[in-house]
């Protein structure tokens, strides 16, 4: 340490505590001075001195190219990440490595600043993640000082997402034991296989398995042997809850001719023979539908077809908020709503809640995510209505809330009701975090008993911030802010994510999507790698057998020693 054991000390208050405290009209001295009555007591009659000590909101420096000529940025010039998970001074020093050693191997210029830039981007991008989490994290530490302080003290350690329940527990086993038994996590028990009540229904874990639409319908909209196949595939690998994908009130509410429906009787058929599947020969996983209609980006391909695309032939009529193209020039331009068929949308959804009810779900989602007909009525840059439909977030939010309404009534009172939603459009002009978290607390008040949030979707020049489970951040907010009941989604993938997220108290329950087409049976086996074999998650009595991971054919056993000592 320079000048003889000096220290610096970082001061950090939100705006409002700042103005507050008339610190934005104060120069660099009286600001030190008054940094020094407040702690006082920590300074224990030391100095506080000033380097042109000013405030700041931390910027993260990011740059989209790295050389010009004979010029080459690195370091902090290059990229900066938030000195709360010190790591600039390593990436500066690891930028200086790779740029020596690939000015060695290449022995053109422009190939080694190539190179020198190709090598450390990823772990720059990874790390400036990891700092962004952790400066969220701190910015936004008011939502979380109700927390108990074990909770507290593990969100603030896994708070950038790098260290986890699992790292954790290897270093500090007694530290994590602690946070789990003060949540009430019995022993033994890792957090995900604890159980969540939602109303009248108890999951046995947290892991839900996201909504996914498998374009596998017959044109008509009802499920077939695929639907029953996959779900009941799931069903049977240990998720607590199964969720079908967006089931279409309409067939013009499709998103797609290969999507399915809740709109005729053969539907509600064929529906209930999913649901008996599961609760048969699955007991005790729950099953959930989600509700949607799929407004401005309906009439269009499957998925591996030209996802977004209109079809080739046979497009029907769409209809929208307002009369805006999803993509002007390729997509239709939808009708815009009138006052009278809102209502016949909304009886359309109270039917298919019905039929759902009939058909033996035991949770509906309504689906508001994504840019589909209800989250087109969310966001200001679809919804251009002038009527009482459209303009502010009240108005938005009307229809969306008269369909909850509508919904809720026919849902069997005991069941639970979840709303997705797309947490930001990531688009200029678009939902926001805050307006998230109104659009959250609306749909808790007409009780919604957890809201499901995912973000974008809703443009399609949206700039998603995609990462390791980067949709959470928002799940968390709202969850901690309302203290609603969320579901966290995507790139969730590690079991360690899932028992941290759930343990740091930034969400309930996982949705994982992906992961559940990759492994059927993730859940369970999520459960053998962690050797826990307790009631969150029973191997279906047929499977027993192979409950445990198969040995990999390498052994452990000593090796022959060929020197004596
Ligand atoms: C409060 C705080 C705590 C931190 N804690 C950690 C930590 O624990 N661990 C960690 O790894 N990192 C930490 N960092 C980050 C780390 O300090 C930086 O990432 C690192 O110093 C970047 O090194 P650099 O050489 O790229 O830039 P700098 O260290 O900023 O060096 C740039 C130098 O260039 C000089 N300079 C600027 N303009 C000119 C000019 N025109 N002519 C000549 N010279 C010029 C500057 O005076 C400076 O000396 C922290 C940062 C802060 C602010
Ligand atoms: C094949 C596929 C189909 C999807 N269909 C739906 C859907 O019908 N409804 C929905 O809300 N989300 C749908 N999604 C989004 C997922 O539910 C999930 O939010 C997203 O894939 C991110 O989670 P993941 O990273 O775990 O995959 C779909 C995703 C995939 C991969």
């Amino acid at each position: 340490m320079p000048d003889g054991g000096a220290s610096t000390v970082i001061v950090e208050m939100r705006e409002e505590v700042w103005r507050a405290n008339g610190l934005d009209a104060q120069d660099e001295s009286a600001a030190a001075a008054w940094c020094a009555a407040l702690f006082a007591d920590t300074l224990g009659g030391r100095p506080l001195r000033t380097n042109n000590s000013s405030w700041i909101a931390f910027r993260t420096v990011v740059n989209e190219r790295w050389s010009h000529g004979r010029i080459v940025l690195l370091g902090d010039a290059a990229h900066t990440a938030h000195f709360s998970i010190g790591s600039g001074t390593k990436l500066a020093v690891e930028d200086a490595l790779a740029l020596a050693a690939c000015l060695r191997e290449q022995p053109a210029l422009p190939d080694a600043l190539a190179a020198y830039e190709a090598e450390r981007r990823p772990v720059v991008a990874s790390t400036q993640r990891a700092a962004r989490a952790s400066l969220a994290w701190f910015e936004d530490l008011a939502t979380y000082t109700d927390q108990p302080p074990h909770q507290f003290a593990f969100n603030l350690l896994t708070r950038s997402r790098r260290v986890t329940h699992d790292n954790l527990r290897l270093r500090d086993a007694g530290f994590t034991d602690a946070v789990a038994a003060a949540a009430g996590v019995p022993t033994g028990t890792p957090p995900m296989f604890t159980p969540f009540r939602l109303r009248g229904l108890t999951l046995r874990n947290r892991v839900v398995v996201s909504p996914m639409d498998m374009y596998a319908a017959d044109g008509d909209g009802t499920p077939g042997d695929f639907h029953l196949v996959h779900l009941g595939a799931r069903a049977l690998g240990g998720a607590g809850l199964v969720m079908t994908e967006m089931v279409c009130v309409s067939p013009e509410g499709r998103i797609t001719p290969a999507c399915t429906g809740l709109y005729a009787p053969q539907h509600e058929r064929a529906w209930r023979r999913v649901t008996d599947f599961v609760h048969a020969q699955a007991p005790g996983t729950a099953v959930g539908v989600q509700l949607g209609h799929s407004g401005r980006k309906g009439s269009t391909r499957r998925m591996w077809e030209g996802i977004d695309q209109p079809l080739p032939d046979g497009n029907w009529p769409l209809v929208a908020p307002s009369a805006l193209p999803y993509r002007p020039g390729v997509n239709q331009i939808p009708h815009a709503l009138t006052t009278a068929e809102l209502g016949l949308v909304r009886q359309q959804f109270a039917r298919s809640a019905a039929a759902a009810a009939r058909a033996g779900f035991d949770l509906l989602e309504l689906h508001c995510a994504h840019g589909y007909l209800l989250s087109g009525f969310l966001s200001p840059l679809t919804n251009r209505r002038t009527d009482a439909y459209g303009g502010s977030l009240a108005g938005r939010l009307r229809f969306p809330l008269e369909v909850f309404d509508a919904v809720r009534e026919e849902w069997p009172a005991d069941r639970p009701m979840t709303v997705r939603i797309s947490a930001t459009d990531w688009a200029d002009g678009g939902t926001t975090p805050d307006d998230a978290v109104a659009i959250a607390a609306a749909f808790a008040e007409h009780g919604a008993d957890a809201l499901d949030v995912s973000t974008g979707q809703v443009v399609p020049d949206e700039r998603p911030d995609f990462g390791r489970s980067y949709q959470t951040p928002y799940a968390d907010r709202i969850r901690n802010t309302l203290g609603v009941p969320v579901i966290a989604v995507g790139a969730i993938s590690s079991w360690d994510d899932v028992n941290s997220l759930i343990l740091a108290g930034r969400t309930d329950l996982c949705a994982l999507a992906r992961p559940h087409l990759y492994d059927p049976h993730w859940t369970l086996h999520a459960a053998a790698e962690q050797g826990y074999s307790g009631p969150g998650a029973p191997w279906p009595l047929p499977y027993q057998a192979g409950s445990r991971t198969p040995p990999t054919g390498r052994t452990d056993a000593p090796k022959p020693r060929l020197t004596l000592h």
